[in-house]
């Protein structure tokens, strides 16, 4: 049976679906010797050869390897950093396969990051059709009221478009009112969404971090470490 190239690419642990198709862009990519560049290349895993970076590749021995890691303030999740930051790879270097970030956080976040090689459920998960809950917990500045709090779930406009619903609940105000902690729950998954989100109601993000994606909690899993996902875990994933 034929796959497109960049299905393939993901399936064998190379690299997400998306990152899979810079990649071949990229010129990165042969099949049976030759480069290709195109994107609607298929292969026929049974009798193409394919290679990246001249490594030859293949789906047969994969092992899926599924990660939860909790990132500290002060790492990007980009695999490389033009600007010599840390990058959550170093965090977890141990592991013996070649896994990338489910999404991404800002340098100036912290928690629950997934990494795994399975580069279709990271398509699946990242595609913005497929709307898992992700919640966080922010430290805003100031305390929202009654009608801030409404404008942000009934959604915002940032850079030109309204987000979808979402919400917010406040767990704690400070005596002073200079900062309160509130839980927010968003769907989508767009670049520093809480942040412009909270700008847009006047109340900045002071401190963020991720406490759930989906079902799958954080818990008390320590900064820094990461833990693989159980089996349950994983197949609740799939089944999103
Ligand atoms: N929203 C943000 O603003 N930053 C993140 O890292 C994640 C969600």
């Amino acid at each position: 049976m034929e796959i497109r190239l960049q299905k393939y690419l993901a399936d064998a642990g190379v690299a997400s679906r998306r990152k899979a198709e810079e990649l071949i862009a990229q010129g990165k990519v042969k099949v049976n010797g030759e480069i290709v560049t195109e994107m609607g290349c298929k292969i026929d895993p049974k009798k193409d050869e394919v290679t990246y970076l001249d490594q030859k590749i293949s789906t047969k021995d994969t092992k899926m390897v599924y990660i939860m890691l909790h990132k500290p303030v002060g790492y990007v999740t980009t695999a490389k950093e033009q600007f010599g930051r840390p990058a959550v790879m170093d965090l977890v270097k141990g592991v013996d396969a070649r896994i990338f970030p489910v999404g991404r956080l800002d340098y100036d976040t912290s928690g629950l990051l997934l990494l795994t090689n399975d580069g279709d459920l990271t398509y699946k998960l990242t595609h913005p059709k497929h709307d898992v809950d992700k919640t966080y917990i922010a430290k805003l500045y100031g305390i929202p009221d009654e009608g801030a709090l409404q404008k942000f779930r009934r959604g915002v406009v940032i850079d030109g478009v309204r987000t979808k619903p979402a919400k917010i609940r406040i767990l704690e105000k400070e005596k002073d009112g200079r900062f309160c902690t509130a839980e927010i729950i968003i769907h989508e998954g767009r670049n520093r969404q809480v942040r412009k989100m909270c700008d847009a109601i006047h109340h900045p993000v002071a401190q963020l971090k991720r406490v759930a994606t989906g079902e799958l909690k954080m818990g008390d899993l320590q900064k820094g470490k990461f833990r693989h996902l159980t089996e349950k875990e994983v197949k609740y994933l799939k089944k999103l």
